[in-house]
């Protein structure tokens, strides 16, 4: 594969909360690829957007380090940190809350030209129009307020915002969560269409893991602020390795019937531990169908196990 766009190394976020240490991320190591989709996933909880608004560096990080173009961002600061706010973007996943009500569509989605003073006023104009264009709402639209739009026509607004300064990179958290199930489609659709069209790189964070399958290139599992698998989403999906992520995706249907047959339910009992005191061994040791006694002593370490295939799991065997 090219060189990686993103790269984290052992990045913890750290929280202090109510006296104690929460590791909402706990030493994640992973790297995304130029263009490509990496599907993000875990319960609720679990630290997936902690780890992108950390990547992003919208949360100091706690230690580790994060290289966007080869760069290691985390020594940048005034300058260098506005010029990577034009590269990396953010969707949020409530598109009601992330747009000021008292702005037009016009003014919100120029914004970010007016604060990186990005051209003249005509030119900019002209930019909106074409970003509304390319998001699929219509150039009359410019002077409406949040509150006349739909949920996905607000959700549009808020993909043209942060693709107003041309970023590389866009980290969609949940961008459809709040959305009706018919219109959701509709935004994953236009993001892979953005995708195919500027040659973005996504982060996508999702519950709806049938979708996350849809859009991703490779998918990442997450668990109580560790990594616990990463692999293409195609081989994820049809053998997951790790019993967690077996678990996971034991609860979804694949609508191939051979797959369908072969598959074996299993059931994840049990609460997630919390991240304050997470367990001493494997992070899942106390939930895990498959634990051993090594499972309680020693934390596993993210390892390859196939080409491009990644587990931590003592039991997960080349
Ligand atoms: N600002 C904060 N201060 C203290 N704790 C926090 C803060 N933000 C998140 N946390 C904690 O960090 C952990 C990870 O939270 P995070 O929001 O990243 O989870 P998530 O995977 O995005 O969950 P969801 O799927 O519900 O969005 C949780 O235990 C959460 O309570
Ligand atoms: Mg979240």
């Amino acid at each position: 594969m090219n060189t990686p766009l993103v790269q984290i190394k052992n990045l913890k976020k750290y929280f202090s909360y109510t006296g104690q240490m929460l590791r909402a991320v706990d030493n994640v190591s992973f790297d995304i690829f130029p263009q490509e989709t990496l599907g993000l996933v875990g319960e609720s909880g679990c630290g997936k957007t902690a780890l992108a608004r950390t990547l992003t560096r919208l949360h100091e990080p706690t230690s580790g380090a994060i290289l966007f173009k080869g760069e290691n961002i985390l020594h940048f600061h005034g300058k260098a940190i506005k010029s990577l706010r034009r590269d990396m973007q953010y969707i949020f996943q409530d598109p009601y809350a992330s747009l000021n009500p008292r702005m037009t569509a016009g003014e919100i989605i120029a914004e970010p030209l007016n604060i990186h003073k990005v051209s003249n006023k005509p030119d900019r104009e002209k930019r909106v129009q074409q970003l509304l264009e390319l998001v699929g709402l219509r150039p009359e639209y410019i002077n409406r307020f949040p509150h006349e739009f739909s949920g996905g026509q607000r959700q549009r607004i808020g993909i043209a915002r942060a693709l107003a300064l041309n970023p590389r990179f866009i980290v969609c958290d949940e961008p459809i969560a709040a959305l009706d199930v018919c219109i959701q489609a509709q935004i994953v659709n236009l993001l892979k269409h953005l995708q195919e069209e500027l040659g973005l790189t996504y982060l996508f964070i999702s519950h709806d893991l049938a979708m996350v399958k849809y859009l991703s290139t490779r998918v990442a599992v997450m668990y109580l602020g560790h990594l616990m698998e990463l692999a293409p989403s195609h081989d994820l999906y049809e053998s997951p390795l790790h019993p967690y992520t077996q678990g996971l995706f034991s609860a979804i249907p694949i609508p191939d019937p051979h797959v369908e047959k072969k598959r074996k339910r299993i059931l994840i009992t049990g609460e997630v531990p919390s991240p304050i005191n997470p367990p001493k061994g494997c992070v899942f040791c106390t939930r895990c169908p498959k634990v051993q006694k090594i499972c309680f002593e020693k934390r596993p370490k993210l390892r390859e196990i196939a080409p491009g295939r990644q587990a931590a799991c003592h039991l997960v065997n080349p």
